[in-house]
């Protein structure tokens, strides 16, 4: 899967037909979802709230599974037990809209707890932590507890808490969504520089307009079915 290509780049997310519902079937949430993202892309999955945004993002992290349909990431099939597994831990990094951060731990803690946790070498996290926290600007407060954070601050935690494994692709669930206007901006221009600076390709589901013009592509997700806009 990983080695097809996409006008010439690697596909790392490929959907198809994908069929996703809740409570045996009565609740149909994603109908029909086809789509390919090709490595280093950085694409929005725009709709209203209520669309299936989240739905999609929890498919293409393994954390859900499709009724029908396959989704492969980075190789792996999101259908397998045994795939997902290695897709949550090396292939994906996870950025929720209300972070999950740990309130009590440091920001420090918050970002090793994670890569400790799926072992490795700690030195090595040491030094990407010290990388990222240098890039995400909070270098001087990694000792600071969470709670003891702004939202925007928190949210740059989170993002380098998903960028510390190097994963493939960053799926971001509304990383702005729980900010104001400026620091929104902040999360947004840090996120989709460093991806775009180490490679990494990101999903990112917003419902504002303006953060999905600033994608590559976007992916207009409406009533559970997606259609690229622009396209053709
Ligand atoms: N576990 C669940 N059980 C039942 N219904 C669900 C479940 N998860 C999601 N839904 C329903 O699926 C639909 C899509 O939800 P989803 O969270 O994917 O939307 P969204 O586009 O992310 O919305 P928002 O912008 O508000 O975050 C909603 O109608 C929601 O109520
Ligand atoms: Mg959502």
């Amino acid at each position: 899967m990983s080695s097809r290509s996409m006008r010439g780049r690697e596909v790392v997310v490929s959907v198809k037909e994908l069929f996703k519902g809740f409570d045996a079937g009565r609740i149909q949430v994603l109908k029909d979802v086809t789509l390919e993202i090709a490595k280093g892309e950085v694409v929005a999955l725009w709709g209203a709230s209520g669309s299936g945004k989240t739905t999609l993002l929890h498919m293409m992290g393994g954390l859900d599974t499709p009724d029908s349909g396959t989704v492969w990431v980075g190789g792996l099939n999101a259908a397998e037990e045994r795939d997902r597994l290695a897709l949550r831990r090396q292939k994906v990094g996870f950025v929720f809209q209300l972070h999950n951060l740990i309130p009590d731990l440091s920001v420090r803690e918050n970002c090793l707890v994670t890569s400790i946790a799926t072992g490795g070498d700690s030195k090595q996290f040491e030094s990407r932590f010290e990388e990222l926290a240098q890039e995400l600007g909070f270098d001087h407060r990694q000792d600071r507890r969470i709670q003891d954070l702004s939202g925007g601050e928190r949210q740059r935690v989170a993002l380098c808490r998903a960028l510390m494994h190097r994963p493939d692709v960053i799926l971001a669930d509304e990383p702005t969504g729980s900010l104001d206007e400026k620091s929104g901006e902040r999360v947004f221009e840090l996120l989709t520089g460093l991806a775009k600076k180490e490679g990494t390709t990101v999903v990112m589901a917003t419902h504002e307009r303006r953060f999905a013009d600033a994608c590559d592509r976007i992916f207009h997700v409406r009533d559970g079915r997606v259609s690229e806009i622009g396209e053709g």
